[in-house]
């Protein structure tokens, strides 16, 4: 299957966002990667609904929503109201996790779990054939623009075992400080799916950064 690329709204240019996301429309990227933060599971507040409303108006590629909130079972139902079609929710924001992605699949989307950089892989060994996406967390979540953790390879390598061992067929998604350097090995170690937000919107002419790192990783 091939290599995905979601650039991460979060580093778009807000008083611009129909401008970035017609330009993430036109490129090559396959996803939209947008995050929800609420203040309280990461020490950062984003944006919430009537952004993520307006965003689904103009967008016209997958929407993949990253809920980095507490007791996100509160809005599935908004969120696959407002037009996401992946649902990611943190493992650490979830007493009863098997539950809730019970309840993202059963509101019509894809379901995906998120580990922050602490979190084994082993903690989902019982819900793996159950995910269709596990997002490795590569920065501590809440903030755009950090240092990607080194450590993230080998969680990739593990998952991916994990992955196979179980016949699943959940994919792996990579966020956080992912930039040219760090893509080939991710993408060599089992990663599916790289959201980019600084390294795209910040660069000098982010439609074909986008494009490079998409035949980069190709
Ligand atoms: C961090 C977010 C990421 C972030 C990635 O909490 O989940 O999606 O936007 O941004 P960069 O690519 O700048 O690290
Ligand atoms: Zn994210």
């Amino acid at each position: 299957m091939s290599k995905l690329i979601a650039p991460s709204i979060l580093a778009a240019d807000f008083a611009n966002l129909q401008r970035d996301i017609e330009m993430v429309n036109a490129s090559e990227a396959d996803w939209f990667h947008i995050d929800i933060m609420d203040g309280v599971f990461v020490p950062n507040i984003s944006f919430g609904m009537p952004v993520l409303k307006a965003i689904s108006k103009h967008a016209t590629k997958t929407i993949d929503v990253h809920l980095m909130i507490v007791d996100p079972d509160r809005y599935i139902k908004t969120f696959a109201e407002l037009g996401a079609s992946i649902l990611t929710v943190h493992y650490e924001a979830c007493t009863h996790l098997h539950r809730t992605i019970q309840a993202i699949k059963d509101a019509g989307m894809k379901a995906g779990v998120a580990l922050n950089p602490h979190t084994p892989v082993a903690v989902l060994e019982d819900v793996i054939t159950d995910v269709d996406l596990v997002c490795i967390m590569s920065v501590n979540p809440g903030f755009g623009g950090q240092s990607f953790i080194e450590n993230t390879y080998k969680k990739v390598s593990q998952l991916k075992h994990l992955i196979e061992f179980s016949e699943s067929n959940c994919q792996i998604e990579i966020d956080g400080g992912v930039t040219d350097k760090n893509a080939n090995k991710l993408i060599e170690a089992g990663a599916d799916i790289l959201v980019a937000g600084s390294y795209v919107f910040k660069s000098d002419h982010p439609i074909d950064t986008i494009s490079n790192l998409k035949n980069q990783i190709a």
